[in-house]
């Protein structure tokens, strides 16, 4: 382990990330991710890899929504595996396997010989001691037809949080013990208002947890990125860009209102219109699809072709129920049905329930999870 990696360790360790509870995220649904491939066949089961997986906030509830598929956990911080475990525990996940190990230096890991279908990589590749060599890694291990999810730092979102990083690096020196650095932070933080730089704007900076506040603000190692940079490291590693996590939000059709500048933006590659849109919103995270390079990406569908289909069996289409407990009980709040390459459908009341219906494993999830997508392949 080189120094760099083994200074993440340490800091990893002392600060594992992240705190707080299971997380059902945007990505937890590796079916839907999948779906925006053309493959021939699902395999039997479904091989996930989470590289630098942390305390497996997100990999809980993706190996709990999928008890049948086979998720590897892997990061280089024993402390952060030993909370994940207790994690999975509790959330009475067995389908989940635990392996200490270095993004840099992949020894043969379980699961690897057929490639994993989906590999994470959040949040982690920008804290490598040489990123390009960790997605190197990582594109070799995918399956040809597999995908991968990666959140890389924006460099133009990230700004305020450099600015503010350097501001209490220099009150603190960056080799003061770390409970000194972290006060500095936390002081700084209660002296500003909403004018300040910071982003997001916390006003109060005690509910943050310690490993939030390190992460954001004291990292030993972190770089960011543009995303003319994105694509040319895909590029290197022999994969391709398949989709934003959030497409809506890179696109200049929901941002911005009709005119000649939208219209000129609109006409640009891809590479050029993200650029632009990189440099007029804030985007602190990139969070993005991508695949190898040769495997094919599946079209949007026609909206005829799916109301002639069921939405639980379109591969297309992702339901998502809000839901809401209190005590013993549980209600539906909304439900909205979207359909890739379309804006979302909201329904309400009678017609939710409707829906819900149709996808009745929302109905009781083995875990208590406040926000239930469903989606099943066909
Ligand atoms: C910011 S946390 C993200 C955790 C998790 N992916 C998430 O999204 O919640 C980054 C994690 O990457 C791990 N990490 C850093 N360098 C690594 C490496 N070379 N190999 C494996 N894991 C690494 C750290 O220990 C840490 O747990």
């Amino acid at each position: 382990m080189d120094n760099t990696t083994l200074n993440v360790q340490c800091m990893s360790n002392a600060y594992p990330y992240p705190d707080g509870g299971t997380q059902v995220r945007m990505d937890a649904f590796p079916s839907l991710l999948l779906s925006y491939l053309d493959r021939l066949a699902m395999s039997s089961p479904l091989r996930i890899l989470d590289a630098g997986c942390g305390t497996c906030a997100g990999t809980v509830a993706v190996a709990a929504l999928h008890p049948e598929a086979e998720v590897f956990a892997m990061d280089i911080s024993p402390e952060a595996l030993s909370i994940a475990k207790v994690r999975a525990e509790q959330e009475g996940v067995d389908n989940l396997q635990f392996i200490e190990g270095d993004i840099l230096d992949p020894y043969h890991l379980p699961g690897s010989d057929q490639g994993y279908d989906v590999i994470y990589a959040s949040g982690v590749l920008h804290h490598l001691s040489e990123p390009r060599k960790g997605l190197t890694n990582l594109s070799k291990m995918l399956a040809p037809d597999g995908v991968m999810i990666i959140m890389l730092y924006g460099a133009h979102g990230r700004q305020s949080v450099n600015r503010f990083s350097r501001a209490t690096n220099m009150l603190c020196p960056e080799e003061s013990p770390f409970d000194v650095r972290l006060k500095t932070a936390r002081d700084l933080l209660e002296a500003l208002d909403e004018t300040a730089v910071t982003y997001p704007y916390w006003k109060d900076s005690t509910p943050i947890s310690d490993s939030e506040m390190v992460d954001w603000y004291l990292h030993v190692n972190a770089v960011d990125y543009k995303v003319s940079e994105v694509f040319e490291m895909l590029k290197e590693s022999h994969l391709k860009f398949v989709r934003w996590l959030e497409p809506r939000a890179w696109c200049p059709e929901y941002r911005m209102p009709p005119g000649p500048a939208r219209d000129r933006i609109e006409e640009l590659t891809d590479i050029h219109r993200y650029s632009i849109m990189e440099l007029l919103y804030n985007y602190p995270q990139l969070d993005f699809v991508a695949c190898k390079e040769g495997a094919r990406l599946r079209p949007s569908i026609e909206l005829e072709s799916l109301w002639k289909s069921t939405v639980e069996w379109n591969p297309q289409a992702c339901c998502h129920n809000s839901i809401r407990r209190s005590g013993e009980q549980v209600w539906i709040d909304d439900t909205e049905v979207t359909v890739r390459g379309y804006p979302p459908y909201q329904f309400s009341g009678i017609y939710a329930a409707l829906v819900h219906a149709l996808c009745p494993s929302c109905a009781g999830g083995r875990t208590d999870f406040q926000r239930l997508n469903y989606f099943r392949d066909k």
